[in-house]
């Protein structure tokens, strides 16, 4: 039985719109093994909604992935999935469904592909990089197109709580990307280019302070207020209670705010008042942390983290339900 577990994640962080991105340690997790009759079984977020069938999206991943290197179906199986990420929350969960069915894929591949040949297709199914690269490798990341490829850096995250707030409605991200607008005046545009060169100088000195500053936006939040009512009194009754950071989180319409511990609880209580003042509707408040590691499968004994090279010596013959692995 393999076992592929994703984290959450969070992108943009106020200036980095489709660059930044953060892992979260709330977790996609998989159970595959093979079988002749196919079962696809959802528990956990999105029980009920999601489908449970070959339509389901770490399904569909998996088997295009497959098809795509060998020209054939991916494997007949029984697939549980187990998510703790809401959906269309703005918490990278169709991100994480997309890498879980790269990495199921991956797993049974003949010869398997390294993590930056996932993220390329991870990529190009998700539409933008920065969930699924943070997803991939955990951390922190900012990631770029290049020639055709996307290509990342890691950064571990910052050491801070992730305080989020999450509204009961959804907001999808192909809604929350068609209310931007195709082009922008030049002065927003350096605004923004000057905060992401803070938020990367703040990531190189581990100097939290410069977050708050850092976090400005002027590229997607403001255009994307008007679907999340309440949005800029929930950050800036963040900051003003001692968050480092606080932005909208992806598309949102969670917010999310980065705290250090001892701020947390004065942050959470006030996020918790100004919530239910601002947000027309119900609102679960969490805190989390980020998530150190990114994407992983398991079977039995062995184990590849997608952040890590490949351990093609580490292989094992493994013999389930009469299909060998190498
Ligand atoms: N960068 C993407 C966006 C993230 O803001 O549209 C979506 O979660």
């Amino acid at each position: 039985m393999w076992h592929i577990k994703v984290p959450a994640s969070t992108a943009n962080l106020g200036s980095g719109f489709d660059a930044l991105g953060m892992a979260l340690s709330l977790p996609l997790e998989c159970w595959f093994s093979l079988a002749e009759d196919p079962l696809i079984e959802v528990r956990g977020e999105g029980s009920g909604s999601i489908p449970e069938t070959t339509d389901n999206l770490v399904w569909r991943t998996a088997d295009f992935l497959h098809r795509d290197v060998t020209g054939q179906a991916f494997p007949s199986g029984h697939l549980t999935i187990r998510s703790r990420i809401p959906l269309a929350r703005g918490l990278g969960s169709s991100a994480a469904a997309i890498v879980a069915g790269l990495m199921l894929a991956n797993t049974l591949l003949p010869e398997r592909l390294p993590r930056d040949t996932l993220l390329d297709y991870a990529t190009r199914l998700e539409g933008h990089p920065d969930n699924v690269a943070a997803a991939l490798y955990g951390g922190f990341v900012f990631a770029w197109e290049e020639a055709g490829r996307v290509r990342i850096k890691s950064y571990p995250a910052p050491e801070l709580r992730c305080i989020l707030v999450i509204p009961d409605y959804k907001v999808s991200t192909e809604e929350a990307r068609r209310v931007l607008p195709e082009r922008v005046p030049l002065a927003d545009a350096v605004f923004n280019a000057q905060r992401l060169a803070l938020w990367i100088d703040a990531l190189h000195r581990r100097d939290w302070s410069l977050l708050k500053e850092a976090g400005k936006d002027r590229l997607h939040q403001p255009y994307r207020q008007p679907l999340v009512p309440g949005m800029q009194a929930l950050i800036d009754t963040a900051l003003s209670h001692g968050a480092a950071f606080a932005g909208l989180s992806g598309s949102g319409p969670t917010i999310l705010a980065l705290v250090a511990s001892e701020q947390a609880d004065a942050v959470l209580n006030a996020l918790t008042r100004a919530a239910s003042e601002v947000v027309p509707a119900p609102s679960q408040l969490i805190d989390v942390t980020p998530s150190y590691f990114g994407a992983e499968a398991v079977l039995e004994g062995w184990q590849w983290r997608a952040g890590e090279p490949m351990g093609f010596n580490t292989r094992s013959h493994q013999t389930v339900n009469n299909r060998t692995f190498n």
